[in-house]
């Protein structure tokens, strides 16, 4: 089969991580013989430099005329100082938006040669973790209305969190399919004790649970929910929660799971176009040092598989090819442990395709 990639290395480690990742497709592509037409395109800092806004429009269309789309991560000091709009982030909060990829799925799985590099005891882990976080991503506080204003006790700034019932029906019925194919249990996190946005998100996730009576449905407050990753993580199941949350949430669950470095995600929305990337950032304090884990990335491609392509044998190859060289020991340094193998980015992006 011929498909269309539209890769966003953008800043930082993004291109390091990127060409790892894009030598894996190459290879998956020779082996089960599928050609991969690939167009690079600027978005983030990269695209501030070269076009003066982070999110050119030719990147949206390039997106737009692909069946998925690879990301690497924005962002960087260089650019902290611009106003909101014209920073990196707005341009990969555009993306999302201008594709309607309103479903963010990170999973975060604790491989069992990871078990060292948890920060958690090992009696907490032992049983496992496979945790699917699933962060509604074009809405709430990220959205909404913002501004700064002149109050009388003085200069003032605001966020808004606002939600729709439209927007919480389709992404609850997202959550309640994916629980589904798993364990069959759901839990929705919230801040329904404070928030009138959460009160709603409750009550029509409820709605929505009618329709899913096989699934275990339960609601809990974020703050506890922060808690309870690091105290019981194996009592999850699927995740899902409002945009901010899960961003925070999804940081957490990955450090349990032994770094950052490994937790890939897929943003879906209407169509069969997804967006691929890692959940963490550009990285600046180790970017261009071959220091960066490139296997967040090449597991957002194995998403890009199964999600966006179909193609969920590819997706299982390039699975199981990072769980073996993890067996064989390989680490980057983020997830290095006493008697481990301390690789580069280029060599263990090389150690997993050698495994493929
Ligand atoms: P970050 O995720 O970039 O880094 C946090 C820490 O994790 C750093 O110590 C970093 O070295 C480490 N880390 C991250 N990815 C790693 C990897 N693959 N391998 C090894 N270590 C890794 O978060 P930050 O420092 O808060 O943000 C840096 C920049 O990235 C900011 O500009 C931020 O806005 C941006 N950012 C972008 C994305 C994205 O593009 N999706 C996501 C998060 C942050
Ligand atoms: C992420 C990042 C982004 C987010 C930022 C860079 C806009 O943290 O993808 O998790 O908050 O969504
Ligand atoms: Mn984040």
């Amino acid at each position: 089969m011929n498909f269309k990639i539209t890769v966003l290395p953008g800043d930082g480690i993004g291109p390091d991580i990127i060409g790892e990742a894009l030598e894996v497709l190459k290879l998956i592509g020779g082996k089960f013989g599928h050609s991969f037409q690939l167009t690079e395109a600027d978005m983030g800092g990269v695209a501030i430099d070269k076009h003066g806004v982070p999110l050119p429009q030719s990147t949206i269309d390039a997106c737009k005329g692909g069946d998925a789309v690879l990301l690497g991560a924005v962002g960087g000091p260089k650019w902290d100082t611009l106003p909101g709009h014209l920073r990196p982030e707005a341009g990969l909060l555009g993306i999302r938006a201008a594709l309607g990829l309103y479903a963010n799925l990170r999973p975060a799985i604790i491989y069992g040669a990871l078990k060292e590099a948890s920060p958690l005891k090992s009696e907490i882990i032992s049983n496992g973790i496979d945790i699917m976080v699933i962060r509604e991503l074009t809405g709430g506080i990220y959205f909404g209305k913002r501004g700064r204003l002149d109050t009388e006790g003085g200069e003032a700034a605001y966020d808004t969190e606002m939600y729709s019932r439209a927007e919480i029906v389709r992404i609850a019925k997202v959550g309640f399919e994916t629980a589904m194919k798993r364990g069959r249990k759901l839990m929705s996190v919230d801040k329904a004790n404070v928030l009138e946005s959460s009160r709603l998100w409750r009550q029509v996730v409820e709605e929505v649970a009618k329709d899913y009576p096989e699934v275990a449905l339960s609601h809990m407050y974020v703050d506890n929910a922060a808690m309870q990753l690091v105290r019981n993580p194996a009592q999850f199941d699927v995740i899902l929660t409002s945009n901010i949350f899960g961003d925070i949430l999804s940081d957490e669950a990955s450090m349990i799971t032994g770094s950052i470095g490994m937790l890939p995600s897929a943003s879906l929305g209407a169509t069969r176009l997804g967006l691929y990337e890692p959940i963490h950032g550009s990285a600046p304090d180790i970017a261009g040092q071959d220091k960066a884990n490139p296997i967040a990335t090449i597991l957002s491609l194995a998403m890009m598989f199964r999600y966006s392509l179909d193609l969920p044998a590819e997706a299982d190859a390039i699975e199981s090819a990072v769980v073996r060289v993890l067996d064989k020991g390989f680490r980057t340094g983020d997830i290095a442990s006493a008697g481990t193998n301390v690789v580069g980015t280029r060599e263990m992006g090389r150690i997993i395709r050698a495994e493929l």
